[in-house]
């Protein structure tokens, strides 16, 4: 990959998105293109091919898309499947015709089977049935690979997936309607340690594992796939290490400051029991993360500090 190649990264300003510009700066990438989705809404299939026609990218990274946790997936199930296939059919389609040399699509571990063995490994892809909650966003994101995979099987394009596990870090979702775990427990923490440390509500009973990547690491992971041909359709991004979710709330608590009282209200949704990626894939060709969780909440608490005031509502 020459420093001058068009790199046209979807979702930019996104917390993926714009980890992955970062990463890409840094490179020494020069020719970066960007879009907001008020100048181009990627659910717009003529305007998508318009503009990488004018455009010419010589690789699109994919990190546009409709993201959200149990909460979300769950009221806004329509947004949740149809404007995540738009956006990627949109871009997946228009990249194959306008001939761009690679295409990098971004799923998530929400796409395998809920109760697949652990760790969970790519070909437990369309093994047994989904977690009901996020099937919606999942179904999408399966139909994002296969498309991929079709077109790298029947014309030999370099067109590849990576799916990354929970990711959290700096530019993260703080929003509590929308937000992942991470994220929201952050905020939660901080604001009840404000309030003179009251106690904390958190959602299920704690027990789930659950692993996290910075996403600063998912980035490098993205430039990794750049800048190498990849021999398999589909890979797998994540440390290969889990936690509880109580596990988690306490180190996060600790990292806070907050020394008031937890309450798990188990009559909240817990989700998958268990979801730890096999990474052996992505390792074995020469990718590993770098910052470890205790490391990574810091960064992202420090972030979250010195940002809060500027935190805009999502709305759906
Ligand atoms: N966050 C995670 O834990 C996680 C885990 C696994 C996989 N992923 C994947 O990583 C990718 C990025 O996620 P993220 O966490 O960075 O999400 P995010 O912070 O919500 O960013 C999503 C981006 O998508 C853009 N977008 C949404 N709808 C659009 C539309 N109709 N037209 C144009 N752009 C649109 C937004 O653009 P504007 O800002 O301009 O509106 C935004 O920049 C997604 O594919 C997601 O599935 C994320």
């Amino acid at each position: 990959m020459e420093k001058t190649s068009k790199i046209y990264v979807a979702g930019h300003r996104g917390m993926v998105g714009s980890a992955i510009w970062r990463a890409l700066e840094s490179k020494g990438y020069t020719n970066l293109l960007g879009q907001t989705s008020k100048d181009l809404d990627l659910r717009n299939q003529q305007a998508v091919l318009d503009f990488i026609s004018k455009e010419k990218p010589d690789v699109i990274i994919d990190a546009a898309a409709r993201v959200g946790g149990i909460l979300a997936n769950n009221d806004y199930p329509f947004q949740f499947i149809m404007e995540n296939m738009q956006i990627q059919n949109n871009l997946i389609d228009a990249a194959h015709k306008l001939d761009v040399k690679k295409f990098i699509f971004l799923g998530s571990s929400c796409i395998y089977p809920k109760f697949a063995p652990q760790p969970l490994k790519e070909e437990y892809l369309l093994t047994d049935s989904l977690e009901p909650t996020n099937e919606w966003y999942a179904i999408a994101k399966i139909t994002g690979v296969k498309a991929c995979q079709a077109i790298r099987k029947q014309f030999g394009k370099d067109f590849v997936s990576l799916m990354p596990t929970n990711l959290y870090g700096t530019h993260d979702n703080f929003d509590l309607k929308t937000s992942h775990v991470l994220p929201a427990m952050i905020r939660k923490f901080h604001e009840a340690k404000e309030n003179g440390n009251t106690p904390v509500t958190l959602w299920g009973s704690g027990t789930p594992m659950r692993e996290f990547l910075f996403v600063d690491d998912m980035a490098e992971g993205v430039v990794f796939a750049l800048e190498n041909t990849l021999p398999e359709y589909l890979y797998n991004v994540g440390t290969g290490i889990d936690i509880t979710i109580k596990e988690l709330a306490e180190t996060i608590q600790e990292k806070v400051g907050h020394t008031g009282e937890i309450i798990w209200d188990s009559s909240k949704p817990d989700g998958t029991p268990r979801k730890l990626m096999d990474v052996s894939k992505m390792n074995n060709v020469g990718w590993k993360h770098k910052v470890d969780l205790e490391e990574g909440i810091e960064l992202t608490y420090n972030w979250f500090l010195a940002n809060q005031n500027d935190f805009k509502e999502v709305k759906l």
